[in-house]
């Protein structure tokens, strides 16, 4: 039997060496059946007969297409794209027209869009059951690809969306999975598994991400590393609950797809109300350097990304903690300035009531008892220093020991049975309340032009649940995110020159959503720097350099104990936005000079670090980690070279320098300060007398790795001579 033609037609959308082609259908949301290399110039109009598969869509067994929000009726027995309904009815969506809008922008149609972005806007109508749905697929000039879905209610009030999740499919070359997991002080540890049949599902429940968050969702090649092996991967744009998943069913199709995870009734559709889902944001590469270079050149094409230089911060937690005494800090911060130091940032303990972590969250108003006279000395005192000065809030917190919450305590989440279980010591303010985020608003606001406050480190130190609106019982972890962004956009609107970090008990919310508002994350509450190697390789997936914040602890690491050389520390630290977290007063002057060598180094390369391209070699001796940055231009480059194990072979092999310019010749040498590491073993001759090779060369047969004991490195500096 012939299957019957398909009379649809193709869209072949191209940017940043991407192709996306869509099948455009005159009753169904578009499908991508290609997502990936560039296939060129010419015509693709006959790849639709050519990927057909035979067997009809009256099956249902057999889908010959997927749509970017997969129906079920339509025959798709994995996760709806859209599910929800009216009191029961209107749950099965069928569309009886869907129309297809290709937009440039800049062009009138899409006025706003970033330069080079091309879109297909697809608007489905649903008449029977009352719903306009609404799907759009950009396509970046990086290469990277973002997809949303809306649902608006045309029929009778009360449409509750339950599922919103749109779906790019990957071919079936894409047979293993890599994802993140973690916990508080060892978030993004990457955990890898076959992608079989069935739904991999990450969920995040607690309001957040979570420090365990998936970050990326990846399908490759099997055993794709770094510079080979095709994949492509997926991430949520979202701060709040949500999922990514991996779904694979036994007609073949292979899906990548994300949305929000909705409670009970938290999103229910008046009519002519909608509601959109989160960003989906995908990118692929021959590798997973390509991949998150993708990303990276997405995140600095945005016209909020910080364009400064990354100041050295100075942050008091792991200086001084609770102990806010005020000569103390007032030394600390001269200290940091002659250091070079450029932002100070007064962390938790400054507020009413705050001596320890029980109490006063919510209270923001200086702590008289400890500041008689306001947090003005010290601030004055850091401005007057030529340093930024930055202050901790943790807005969305209360201790119930705090004024706030005595005073009102209908300000609080909660269900039927009360504000539940605390965490830390502390309850969620619920910022849907007009009245409470009036008050958050104008508290922080206020504080914020009192001391002129330049940045704030934002903290988030305990998961949602029971997150009930008081007045009506109802869920309300969707309207909080949306309000934590709003109080953000306002605060940034009344303040332009404000900056925030996101924090939360270290990397528990570190997204897209989060970080188009605030201007870096907080990578772990853990700096130990042989942690950090792992949890900043990995975040980089998602993040460049500049947006993540990386410090230098003391010399014996408060989280797990591991004494670790200075150089060892700043290194490590360098390769983000750089700090110090460590008690100076206590440092001795070869550590206090050492420090200084490495902040002058981190100004001198932060232009390069915080706009090249991130590289890492894939791994010939486990032991040995190797990534760099090159800079834009091909010019200039440095690499990092750090012995993270007891090496199994001895001497540990070669070290590659990958993403150099293949045709152009490199001089290569160890970058002071680093040769420390080598002590007074043998060193190879490139690190005795430096050697002149192309990017080829160094990119494909490497360098004999340096006898390196473990947890040390050395940064290596590859600059082109022609
Ligand atoms: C958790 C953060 O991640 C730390 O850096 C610090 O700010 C503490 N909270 C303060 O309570």
């Amino acid at each position: 039997m012939t299957a019957p033609i398909d009379t649809a037609r193709l869209l072949h959308l191209r940017r940043g060496g991407t192709s996306v082609v869509l099948r455009l259908d005159d009753t169904a949301l578009p499908c991508v059946l290609h997502w990936g290399t560039d296939l060129g110039d010419n015509p693709v109009d006959d790849l639709l007969p050519a990927v057909t598969n035979p067997l009809g869509d009256s099956d249902v067994y057999v889908q010959r297409f997927v749509s970017i929000l997969p129906q079920h009726s339509h025959g798709w027995l994995g996760q709806p794209g859209l599910l929800g309904s009216r009191a029961g009815s209107s749950w099965s969506v069928d569309y009886t027209s869907v129309s297809h809008t290709h937009q440039e922008a800049g062009t009138l149609e899409w006025p706003d869009g970033p330069a080079g972005a091309v879109r297909l806007v697809s608007e489905g109508i649903d008449a029977v059951g009352g719903l306009a749905v609404t799907t759009e697929i950009e396509l970046h000039a990086a290469g990277l690809v973002r997809v949303r879905a809306s649902v608006r209610n045309e029929g009778a009030p009360g449409y509750e969306v339950r599922t919103l999740e749109p779906a790019l499919p990957v071919p079936a070359t894409a047979d293993e999975l890599l994802d993140m997991t973690g916990r508080h002080t060892r978030e993004r540890t990457p955990q890898r598994r076959e992608f079989g049949h069935g739904r991999w599902a990450r969920e995040s429940w607690g309001g957040r991400p979570g420090h365990d968050s998936a970050t990326v969702l990846c399908a490759g090649a099997r055993g794709f590393g770094f510079r080979s092996g095709r994949v492509w991967g997926v991430h949520l744009a979202w701060s709040g609950n949500g999922v990514v998943a991996a779904e694979q069913t036994s007609s073949g199709w292979r899906l990548l797809r994300g949305g929000e995870i909705l409670l009970p009734h938290e999103v229910v559709l008046g009519t002519g109300d909608s509601y959109s889902s989160p960003w989906l944001v995908a990118s692929w590469g021959e590798g997973l350097d390509p991949f998150e270079e993708r990303i990276h050149r997405f995140l600095r094409a945005r016209p909020q990304h910080p364009s400064t230089p990354r100041p050295v911060i100075l942050n008091t937690w792991e200086a001084v903690y609770f102990d806010h005494d005020i000569p103390r800090l007032l030394d600390l911060a001269d200290r940091a300035a002659d250091l070079g130091v450029e932002r100070f940032v007064l962390d938790d303990g400054w507020f009413r009531g705050r001596r320890n972590d029980h109490a006063g969250l919510g209270d923001w108003f200086v702590d008289e008892t400890v500041w008689p006279d306001g947090l003005g000395p010290l601030s004055t005192r850091v401005h007057n220093l030529g340093m930024q000065f930055g202050l901790w809030f943790e807005p969305e917190m209360v201790n119930l020991d705090s004024d706030l919450a005595r005073s009102h305590p209908e300000w609080l989440f909660g269900t039927e049975h009360g504000p539940g279980i605390p965490s830390r010591q502390q309850h969620v303010l619920d910022l849907a309340n007009p009245e409470a985020f009036a008050y958050i608003f104008g508290r922080v606001s206020s504080l914020v032009a009192e001391y002129g406050i330049d940045y704030i480190k934002w903290d988030h130190n305990r998961p949602l649940v029971d997150a009930g609106h008081q007045a009506d019982g109802i869920a309300g972890v969707h309207n909080h995110t949306h309000e934590v962004y709003r109080l953000i956009d306002e605060l940034k609107n009344a303040h332009p020159a404000l900056e925030i970090e996101s924090c939360c008990g270290g990397g528990g919310r570190i997204d897209l959503g989060i970080i188009d508002r605030t201007d870096r994350v907080w990578v772990s509450d853990c700096i130990d720097a042989h942690e950090r190697q792992r949890m900043q390789r990995y975040t980089s997936l998602l993040l460049p350099p500049e947006l993540q914040g990386t410090h230098v602890g003391s010399e014996v690491d408060h989280t797990t104990h591991r004494v670790l050389d200075l150089d060892y520390r700043a290194g490590t630290a360098i390769w983000g936005h750089f700090g110090i977290e460590w008690d100076l007063a206590i440092a001795d002057d070869t550590d206090l000079a050492r420090l200084r060598e490495w902040i002058d180094l981190y100004k001198e390369l932060r232009g390069m670090l915080h706009t090249g391209t991130v590289v890492h070699a894939d791994p010939t001796n486990p032991a040995v980690w190797v990534e760099g940055v090159v800079a834009e231009d091909g010019a200039d480059s440095l690499f990092r070279v750090a012995m993270l194990d007891h090496t199994l072979t001895w001497p540990p092999g070669r070290t590659t320098l990958p993403g150099l310019d293949p045709e152009r010749r490199y001089r290569v040498s160890v970058q002071a300060p680093t040769s420390r590491a080598l002590g007074d073993r043998p060193v190879p001759g490139w690190v005795a007398d430096g050697v002149v090779l192309t990017g080829r060369a160094l990119g494909e047969v490497g360098l004999a790795t340096p006898l390196l004991d473990v947890d040390t490195l050395i940064l290596v500096r590859a600059t082109a001579i022609d």
